[in-house]
């Protein structure tokens, strides 16, 4: 039915000053994977956008997919003074931000004996500290945009602790909190903050796993639930759904059983 929840056009359902028509977007990570389908939705929502990641040629490709006026900001979002120059080049090119997805990140699992403080604090760097840089550099900005909005990418990972994920599921549970967080102390600003945690998602970097994927859906599948989570100003966007409730459920077991269970599940080999 036309304007159902479900349908899925542009702005249906959805407040005006919600809509992605003209709102200035900035999306990290844009480059591959979630973000680049991420910016290709939005911008044929009518966004107007800056995509970063640090490889520029292949950000040039997904700004010619967007097919409209997209600003290409090549940067390594672990790294402050990127941050910082980005938001001078935002400021020059749009003079405010409405919505920044600050997406970027990497993934290396832990395999133990070798417990390798260089990979996890690697982790930590791109995936918190990026995100951390991104919000320090884009909050000046959001606080001139319009019905101003913060979105941070997490995973269903920080709703539960699994084997192997002690770099990457730290990463993100500390975005997470870190987000949570903000959202209060930037209510009276009127500034919303979004969390996005999808399940498997096809991409770059899934492909890199060896193991089953359950309910693994496609990059454009997780971009258009990011959009309409967007649209909605969801606390929590979470994806998809039967996935992110069994997440849950592992996360909220007695400590005892749920170790019992991730330890059958666990492919370490340490004593
Ligand atoms: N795929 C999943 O199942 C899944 C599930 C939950 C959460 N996530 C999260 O979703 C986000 C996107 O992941 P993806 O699956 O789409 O993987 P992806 O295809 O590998 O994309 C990762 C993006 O992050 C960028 N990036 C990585 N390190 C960067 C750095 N130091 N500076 C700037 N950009 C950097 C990459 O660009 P460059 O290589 O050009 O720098 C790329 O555009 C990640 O935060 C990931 O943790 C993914």
């Amino acid at each position: 039915m036309k304007g159902s929840q479900g349908d899925g056009k542009a702005g249906e359902n959805v407040p005006d000053r919600r809509r992605m028509l003209n709102r200035r977007i900035w999306v990290t990570g844009a480059s591959s994977g979630i973000g680049r389908s991420l910016a290709i939705e939005l911008a044929h929502c009518g966004a107007r956008l800056a995509i970063s990641g640090r490889d520029a040629a292949r950000l040039a490709e997904v700004a010619r997919d967007c097919a409209g006026d997209v600003l290409v900001l090549p940067m390594d979002v672990s790294q402050r003074e990127d941050n910082q120059m980005a938001a001078q080049q935002l400021e020059r090119h749009f003079g405010a931000l409405d919505s920044v997805v600050l997406n970027a990140g990497i993934c290396e699992y832990v395999d133990l004996p070798a417990f390798d403080a260089v990979s996890i604090t690697r982790v930590m760097n791109v995936n918190f500290n990026g995100l951390v840089y991104g919000v320090e550099a884009a909050l000046p900005l959001l606080r001139r945009g319009v019905a101003p909005h913060l979105v941070g990418m997490s995973s269903t990972v920080a709703f539960v602790a699994l084997p192997r994920a002690e770099a990457y599921g730290s990463s993100k549970a500390a975005i997470r909190y870190l987000l949570q967080s903000l959202r209060v102390d930037l209510l009276p600003q009127k500034i919303d903050v979004s969390i996005i945690c999808p399940g498997f998602v096809k991409t770059p970097l899934t492909d890199l796993n060896d193991f089953p994927m359950p309910m693994r859906i496609t990059a454009e599948s997780a971009a258009l639930s990011i959009r309409r989570g967007m649209e909605r100003r969801q606390h929590e966007i979470s994806f998809p759904k039967r996935f992110s409730v069994v997440m849950s459920v592992l996360g909220a077991l007695p400590s005892r059983l749920r170790t019992k269970l991730l330890r059958s599940l666990s492919r370490s080999t340490a004593a």
